[in-house]
């Protein structure tokens, strides 16, 4: 058996996986073009004016079959657009993911709303449809379901108690463009969908930028009001109809995304055959496998958890990915974001020291957060997480493989 580079043997891999270079000639021309026109004729830069960000809206609809699609500034943005639209009350209950990103979270706080956690499947992290029912009172006005690291959340259940209890549900899609769930592409199952389109994801509008989707017009405009200080979008009004932000995405990031989202599909055949050769070459290992993929699912692979049997192996899961991690290969310890365990969230950090919107006499409750998601953790505690992309190719298939073949045998009980 070969030393573990981690107890100086050498390492299954030594020159650095590559980059992802997400820019080629065809953005590169699109981002001159509007800046010669900018140049050349004025208005280049304008978001009225200008003809990008319309157009990315549109083509970004069609690509997933809905009647409406509203850009802004960020998935932040979007998420809170999203919620933005549906007019909530203050002081009312919104269920997350208890895994997700920040920015799918934050957004509930400014609503002046309050955070609940349904738990999650810890086979996949995917929120728990089974908890989000159990977790819903009459305060519940929305549910916000993240599809995490590529793989689309088990929506039907979801779907079909969100629907008796007249519920509308948020699909956050920031980590799983172009995943399908049934043959339907996320973010259009539920009421509205939102994406992050931030350098890190499928696709980008240059590095930072959002999307919310939807078949509902009503929702859609008050998106698209809200994203831009409340303007009187398809009104008989003349100035601003309600408190809004400006979250509007620039004809800079909007020509780039265009450009993207036409590269989108290559990039998801790609991260999936990658996926799909991992697996064939991971098949003969005893205690580290490919994360679960839930049936009737097709999944993007942001991200690749692999799933490891603890009970199996002499050391401890961050011990594996440490010696992974000796062997040259871009694995993390796991992905660990249960919000309500993050430093913010623990000291109710949000406006001032008022601890509101928690305090606020409208929600009149105490909420605990602290192990309410035992299911999430355990779910922490059982996926290393291999860094992913498209522009792997089958020598990198080779060395990861090699690489966890390695590592396993060498800590197999
Ligand atoms: C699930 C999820 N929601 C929301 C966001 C926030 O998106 P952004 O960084 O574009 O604001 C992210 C970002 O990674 C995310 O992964």
């Amino acid at each position: 058996m070969s030393r573990l580079a981690i107890e100086g043997g050498s390492p299954v891999r030594t020159e650095p996986f590559p980059r992802r270079i997400l820019i080629g000639e065809e953005e590169i021309e699109a981002v001159h073009q509007l800046l010669e026109k900018e140049r050349t004729q004025g208005g280049g830069l304008d978001r009225y004016g200008g003809e990008h960000v319309d157009a990315y809206e549109r083509e970004f609809a069609e690509y997933h079959g809905v009647a409406y699609a509203t850009a802004t500034s960020s998935g932040t943005a979007a998420v809170h657009a999203a919620l933005g639209a549906l007019r909530l009350d203050i002081a009312q209950e919104v269920i997350s993911s208890p895994i997700t990103d920040p920015g799918g979270v934050a957004p509930i706080l400014w609503n002046n709303c309050i955070p609940i956690f349904a738990d999650a499947d810890p086979e996949t992290m995917n929120v728990d449809p089974q908890s989000i029912a159990e977790r819903i009172t009459e305060r519940t006005k929305a549910i916000i379901v993240a599809h995490l690291a590529g793989q689309p959340v088990d929506m039907d259940p979801i779907m079909e108690v969100a629907r008796a209890h007249q519920i509308p549900v948020i699909e956050d899609c920031s980590q799983a463009h172009g995943a399908l769930y049934k043959g339907k592409l996320v973010g259009t199952i539920g009421d509205i969908g939102v994406f992050s389109l931030m350098g890190g994801k499928h696709h980008t509008a240059g590095g930072q930028g959002g999307m919310v989707i939807t078949n509902n017009e009503e929702i859609y405009w008050n998106a698209k009001r809200f994203a831009d200080r409340g303007k009187p979008f398809n009104s008989e009004e003349k100035k601003n109809l309600f408190l809004g932000l400006n979250y509007r995405m620039t004809e800079l990031e909007a020509v780039i995304g265009r450009v993207q989202l036409r590269k989108l599909d290559l990039v998801l055949e790609q991260r999936r055959s990658l996926a799909a050769q991992l697996a064939e070459r991971m098949a003969d290992l005893q205690a580290i496998h490919m994360g679960k993929v839930i049936p009737h699912v097709v999944p993007s692979y942001w991200l690749l958890l692999l799933r490891v049997e603890q009970e199996r192996l002499k050391v401890p899961k961050e011990q594996v990915a440490r010696a992974l991690a000796a062997e040259g290969i871009p694995v993390d310890p796991h992905y660990d974001w249960i919000i309500y365990e993050t430093p913010w969230f623990r000291n109710r950090a949000t406006y001032g020291k008022s601890g509101c919107p928690w305090t606020c006499p409208y929600y009149g409750k105490e909420v605990v957060y602290e192990g309410t998601c035992p299911n999430a953790r355990k779910g922490i505690n059982m996926h290393m997480v291999l860094r992913w992309h498209e522009g792997y190719t089958s020598k990198e298939i080779d060395d990861i493989a090699a690489a966890l073949h390695k590592v396993e045998q060498a800590y197999l009980k």
